[in-house]
């Protein structure tokens, strides 16, 4: 109920794009257009990026001896940054050399269109005016996008991005990736142990139940994923650790939000015999660079 109560509530083009994800004979979704991301309450609002750093980096700060990511100069890389270049602008504002992503819905013609400057990048330059100082007049950020933005249209697996990376992002991308260990291998080539990362992932099942693991648990991962399509790779975040140690990264992960008491289901024994109770009910959890 609550889920069919949240679908009313989004604009038509939203929900569409939401229920053709999920239904088993589409299962994509059709290519965004300026209209359907200007009217989407989460791809509407770029300050979104800044926000989720502020806590994600707030979080770190308070658990480990993280130091704010410095993107003056620096070379950033991010995996599956959505239509909109997801960090990117908040990384060229804030002076990165150049930024560069993976993305296999990306459209640059959608990103550099006069709707998208207007009625996106126009109060987002000054949203970070506010939060960064005013670093650069609109014009000098529209020019520093098309300059230092490279997106790829593919999978970040797959993708002409090689060299050494800085600085490495992603958000709510990583439990979506089918295999993930080809993404993580290619984090390997691209990293030093010097690169600082930062991943937020989301183990939940990405709908608005009153428990983020309603439904999940109460079969084999591969049972899921052949009743609801290959959304979410049901990967634990035990599983995304072992999977960075393997590939030679140190890395940590700290859990930023645990929710073990609204779940009601009967768990399988092949998740019990997997993994403990943090792993099983942690919903959202930060893997980040050890270096600092
Ligand atoms: C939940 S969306 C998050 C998008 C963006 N990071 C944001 O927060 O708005 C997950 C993204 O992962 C992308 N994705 C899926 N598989 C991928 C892959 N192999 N490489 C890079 N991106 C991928 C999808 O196209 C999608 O845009």
């Amino acid at each position: 109920m609550r889920l069919l109560r949240h679908l009313a509530s989004l604009p038509p083009r939203e929900t569409w794009r939401l229920v053709r994800r999920r239904l088993p004979v589409l299962r994509n979704a059709p290519p965004w257009t300026a209209a359907d991301l200007l009217a989407s309450v989460k791809h509407r609002q770029g300050v979104r990026f800044a926000e989720l750093l502020l806590r994600q980096e707030a979080i770190l700060t308070r658990e480990t001896n993280w130091k704010p990511l410095d993107f003056e100069a620096v070379r950033v890389v991010e995996i599956g940054c959505g239509p909109l270049a997801g960090y990117g602008p908040l990384a060229v504002f804030r002076g990165a050399a150049s930024y560069e992503s993976a993305e296999p819905e990306w459209d640059p013609d959608l990103f550099t269109g006069g709707k998208i400057a207007q009625e996106y990048l126009y109060p987002l330059h000054a949203d970070f005016c506010a939060l960064y100082g005013p670093r650069m007049d609109f014009e000098t950020f529209r020019t520093a996008l098309r300059e230092k933005i490279a997106v790829h249209c593919s999978g970040f697996e797959a993708a002409p991005i090689g060299g050494q990376a800085d600085i490495v992002l992603s958000q709510s991308c990583m439990e979506h990736v089918f295999p993930l260990e080809a993404t993580i291998d290619k984090l390997a080539e691209i990293q030093t142990p010097q690169t600082r990362f930062l991943h937020l992932v989301d183990f939940g099942n990405h709908y608005l139940t009153p428990s983020p693991f309603e439904g999940l648990y109460e079969q084999p991962p591969e049972a899921y994923i052949a009743r609801r399509g290959k959304a979410i790779n049901m990967l634990r975040s035990s599983d995304i650790l072992t999977l960075f140690e393997n590939s030679g990264i140190p890395a940590r992960m700290i859990p930023s939000r645990v929710v073990p008491d609204a779940y009601s289901g009967t768990i399988h024994a092949w998740w019990r015999e997997r993994y403990d109770d943090e792993a099983l009910f942690t919903q959202l959890a930060l893997v980040a660079s050890t270096g600092e």
